[in-house]
């Protein structure tokens, strides 16, 4: 059955599973219903803005490692949130000029350019730091 698909039926399905694909895709790029985040992108002017949402898009490829707003479940991964934008552009810099090496870091690093650690760097900083993020759970 599946083998004698006619090409119209054929096009049907890849139409299918790309439409698929990219509305799992959009789904990953949502912000989620955190709503102190929507507050915030709310309130920055818009080259902040456009700015900030490069970074979090860059910054899905670091959530496994240091948690969703920069907030790691494990001590052996820093938590990036509320650091300064200087600090963190520096490390990421570093780890990628190889100044500074890590056998898990460093490859996360090659793979940025200058936009992308500006991005990334702006939008960790801005990000709600563990204690008070914690404080206001305790709420
Ligand atoms: C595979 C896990 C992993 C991923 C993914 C990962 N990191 Fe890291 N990162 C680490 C570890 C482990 C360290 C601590 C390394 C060390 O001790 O030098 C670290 C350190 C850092 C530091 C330095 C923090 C400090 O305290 O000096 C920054 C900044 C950073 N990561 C940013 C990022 C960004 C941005 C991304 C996504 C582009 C990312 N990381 C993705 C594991 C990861």
């Amino acid at each position: 059955m599946n083998k004698a698909l006619a090409p119209a039926k054929r096009v049907t399905l890849l139409t299918a599973v790309t439409v698929m694909a990219l509305s799992s895709l959009s789904a990953c790029t949502d912000p989620g219903p955190d709503a102190s985040q929507q507050q915030l992108v709310a309130s920055l002017p818009e080259p902040q803005r456009q700015l900030f949402t490069q970074g979090q898009q860059k910054a899905y490829s670091c959530t496994a490692c240091h948690g969703r707003n920069g907030i790691s479940s494990h001590p052996n991964y820093p938590n990036l949130a509320g650091r300064s934008e200087g600090e963190l552009a520096n490390a990421l810099t570093a780890y990628r000029s190889g100044e500074r090496k890590h056998a898990l870091m460093t490859p996360q690093a090659r793979g940025l350019n200058d936009a992308d650690i500006t991005a990334l760097a702006y939008y960790f900083s801005l990000q709600t730091p563990a204690a008070s993020a914690a404080a206001t759970q305790a709420d």
